[in-house]
Formats: C-alpha cells, sequence, structure tokens
C-alpha cells in the first residue's frame, strides 16, 4: 500500500528505465544518497507504447529501498486499460499511480480506483494530447503529468511546445496539485521546465546515462532549485 505524500518543493525524479538492471540497487542506492526522494517507475505493457518494461514485482524489490530513503516511488504506467493493474501495483507499494488518459475510456474512475487502492492518483498527457482533456478531473488528481517526449523510450529529445503545455497546465490545476514533467528533462531544458511551472522533473539519461549519476543527480537538482 502506498506510505508517504509527495515531497512538497521542487524535486527531481530519477527514472530507473535508465539504470543498470543487472545492479539496481546499487544505482538507486547512489543516486537516494545523493538526496533524491522520487523514484521513478516506467511501466511499459508492449500495447499503449510499444516496449515492455517492468511490473509490480520490480516496485515490491525496490520498496524497502525506498523506504530506508523517505523516497517516494512514482509509478507512472504506459499501458492500455491501466484500471486492471492498479490493485497490483498499490499492492507493490507504489506511492503514486499515474495513467494516461488516453489509455482508458474512465479516467474519473480510475483515479477514484487508484486512492481506493491507497496511492495518491496522477494522470499523464501525451505530447498530441491537448491540456484540456484533463480539464474535468483537474481538481481529483494528485498530480498531473505532462510528457515532453512520445512515452516508449528514454533518452529522446525534449519537445520544445511541451514548455507552453506546461504552463497552461499550471494555470488549470489547483496552485497545490504538483505538475509533472517527463522525458528529455536535462540540464538544458530543466530550467526552462521548472520556470513553466514543473515542479518534478523526471530524468532518465540525464541521470543513469552518465558516469556519476549521483553528480549528475545534484547538477540537476542545483539548476531546477530542487531539494
Ligand atoms: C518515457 C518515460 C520516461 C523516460 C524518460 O516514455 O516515461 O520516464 O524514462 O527518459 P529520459 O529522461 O531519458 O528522456
Ligand atoms: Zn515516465
Amino acid at each position: 500500500m502506498a506510505n508517504r505524500e509527495l515531497p512538497t518543493g521542487r524535486r527531481i525524479a530519477p527514472s530507473i528505465l535508465a539504470a543498470d538492471y543487472a545492479r539496481l540497487g546499487d544505482a538507486l542506492g547512489e543516486v537516494l544518497d545523493a538526496g533524491a526522494r522520487v523514484l521513478h517507475v516506467d511501466v511499459m505493457d508492449g500495447h499503449f507504447v510499444p516496449p515492455i518494461t517492468i511490473g509490480p514485482l520490480i516496485v515490491a524489490a525496490i520498496r524497502e529501498l525506498a523506504d530506508s530513503a523517505g523516497a517516494v516511488l512514482d509509478v507512472h504506467l504506459m499501458v492500455e486499460r491501466p484500471e486492471r493493474q492498479i490493485a497490483d501495483f498499490a499492492r507493490a507499494g507504489a506511492d503514486v499511480i499515474t495513467v494516461h488518459c488516453e489509455a482508458t475510456a474512465h479516467v474519473h474512475r480510475v483515479i477514484e480506483s487508484i486512492r481506493e487502492a491507497g496511492a495518491l492518483a496522477g494522470v499523464a498527457l501525451n505530447p498530441g494530447t491537448p491540456v484540456e482533456a484533463l480539464a474535468e478531473v483537474a481538481a481529483d488528481v494528485d498530480l498531473a503529468l505532462c510528457m515532453s517526449v512520445n512515452p516508449g523510450w528514454g533518452g529522446q529529445t525534449f519537445i520544445p511546445f511541451s514548455l507552453d503545455k506546461i504552463a497552461r497546465l499550471r494555470t488549470l490545476l489547483p496552485y497545490e496539485t504538483p505538475l509533472e514533467v517527463d522525458g528529455g528533462v536535462d540540464p538544458r531544458t530543466v530550467v526552462a521546465c521548472a520556470e513553466a511551472g514543473a515542479k518534478l522533473f523526471v530524468a532518465g539519461s540525464a541521470v543513469f546515462g552518465t558516469a556519476d549519476p549521483a553528480a549528475a543527480y545534484r547538477e540537476l537538482a542545483e539548476l531546477a532549485g530542487a531539494g
């Protein structure tokens, strides 16, 4: 079940997608030691997006490590009909479960079932989805996620119009609801994302794709004015 609330300030959320899975615990330990308190977990089903990545087993496997640092597991479901997966991910220890509004016909109901399962509920938008898709549920979500690349792969280039979307999403959301940006976040793009109104910055290759993930984490956090 969910354990923690999201941190209130700006935060870099290292995405484990880019980590070395043969030594996942050590890789996560490095960024947790460097101060990371949100770990982003990318779940892909081979349908909503072509790749298949990880499932609840990995969430359960890293739960204790996250707990030892007081970190939140931020699970991003890039899966069709996410309603079928929520109970398993909540049971595995997801604190936040984010679903794509493009992946379900029943986003309002899914938000409720995430909460009933004991997790915080996030809704994500693909680059091609207008921010208005979130309008009716904006007051109900615990987090909104603006994709700044088309989901499916790490290491893609940040789509510039995402900055305008972040700013417009920000005005749609209640003041206290955090806005997360995901895709192509690196030292060149993170500042503009923060200025546009994002508070959580997912970074995969810009952290784990470097020789020194802890140093890369600290640099991004510093640039974003994050903890
Ligand atoms: C992409 C995933 C991202 C990915 C980001 O579909 O949702 O979270 O890990 O990777 P980078 O930071 O390398 O763009
Ligand atoms: Zn993601």
